[in-house]
C-alpha cells in the first residue's frame, strides 16, 4: 500500500509538531503495511497554510535522509492537499502548487459543506492542461452524504475518488460510513488513503478500513483500489515489495 493522502510534514499545517512526530507516523504507518507516502500538507489560498513548493520539497527531502539515518524503510514524495479556488490554472501553471509526487495529478480539498461553485468547470480547466484531479474524502462532504450519485457528474470528467480509511470505520461518523460505503458499492471510489495528521488522534492506518471494505466488495476489487494508488505516481507496486 502507498499513502496518497497524509500529513507528516512537521510544523507546516495541522499535521505533526516535530521530527520525532514525523518518524513515529512513519514507523506506525510501516507496521500498518504501508510502503511509502505522499506527504500532502494543506495549501489555501490567502491563509497561514500557503507553504512555498520549495519548502516543501525541501521538507521532504530532510524527511527521506532522516528516515534513512533511522533505519526506517519508508520512502516520502511530496504532493499538497489543494483548496480549491477558481485560479487552480494559473497556480498549477505556474508552479506555485504541487501535483502529487510532481506527476499529473492534483490532490483537490472536498470541503465538509458546500461544493464551490463551478468545481466541474475547474477540473476541466485542469483537464486541458493535462492534469487530473483527485477529489479527497468526499464521502466527508455534506452534499455527496445526502447525494452520493452526484459524484457521477466528477467521475465523468475524469476525476479520481479518494476516501479517508477511517470513514469506512466510523470514525467521521454513520454519514460518511454509509457514503464511502455507497461509493465503494457503486464502483465510484478509486483511492483509500489514511489523511493521517499525528501519532494519536488521525493515525497513518489504512489496513483495518480496508479490512471492512474487503468484506463488502471482496479482495480482488481491493487490490485494484490499492493498486490504483502506485498507478497515481507512475509506479509498479512489485517496485515496493
Ligand atoms: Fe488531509
Amino acid at each position: 500500500m502507498i499513502d496518497l493522502h497524509c500529513h507528516l510534514l512537521p510544523n507546516i499545517d495541522d499535521g505533526p509538531k516535530s521530527w520525532e512526530e514525523s518518524l513515529e507516523m512513519a514507523s506506525i504507518a510501516v507496521q500498518d503495511g504501508i510502503k511509502g507516502a505522499v506527504t500532502t500538507p494543506h495549501w489555501i489560498q490567502g491563509t497561514n497554510w500557503e507553504p512555498e513548493v520549495s519548502t516543501v520539497k525541501e521538507k521532504v527531502n530532510e524527511f527521506n535522509l532522516k528516515l534513512v539515518s533511522a533505519g526506517i524503510d519508508f520512502k516520502v514524495y511530496p504532493g499538497m492537499e489543494i483548496g480549491i479556488t477558481t485560479n487552480l490554472v494559473e497556480f498549477v501553471s505556474s508552479d506555485r502548487i504541487l501535483t502529487l509526487a510532481e506527476g499529473e495529478y492534483l490532490l483537490l480539498e472536498i470541503p465538509f459543506y458546500s461544493l464551490p461553485y463551478g468545481l466541474e468547470e475547474i477540473i476541466d480547466s485542469l483537464r486541458k492542461i493535462d492534469k487530473k484531479v483527485i477529489l479527497a474524502h468526499p464521502e466527508r462532504g455534506k452534499e455527496f452524504q445526502e447525494n452520493p450519485s452526484r459524484i457521477l457528474d466528477f467521475k465523468e470528467l475524469g476525476a479520481l475518488v479518494q476516501i479517508t480509511a477511517g470513514s469506512l470505520c466510523g470514525d467521521f461518523g454513520d454519514k460518511a460510513k454509509r457514503c464511502a460505503l455507497d461509493f465503494a458499492k457503486s464502483g465510484f471510489l478509486d483511492i483509500v488513503s489514511s489523511d493521517a495528521h499525528s501519532t494519536r488522534r488521525r493515525r497513518p492506518v489504512v489496513s483495518t478500513g480496508l479490512r471492512i471494505l474487503e468484506d463488502e466488495i471482496g479482495s480482488d476489487k481491493v487490490n485494484e483500489i490499492i493498486k490504483n494508488s502506485y498507478n497515481v505516481l507512475g509506479l509498479a507496486s512489485s517496485s515496493y515489495k
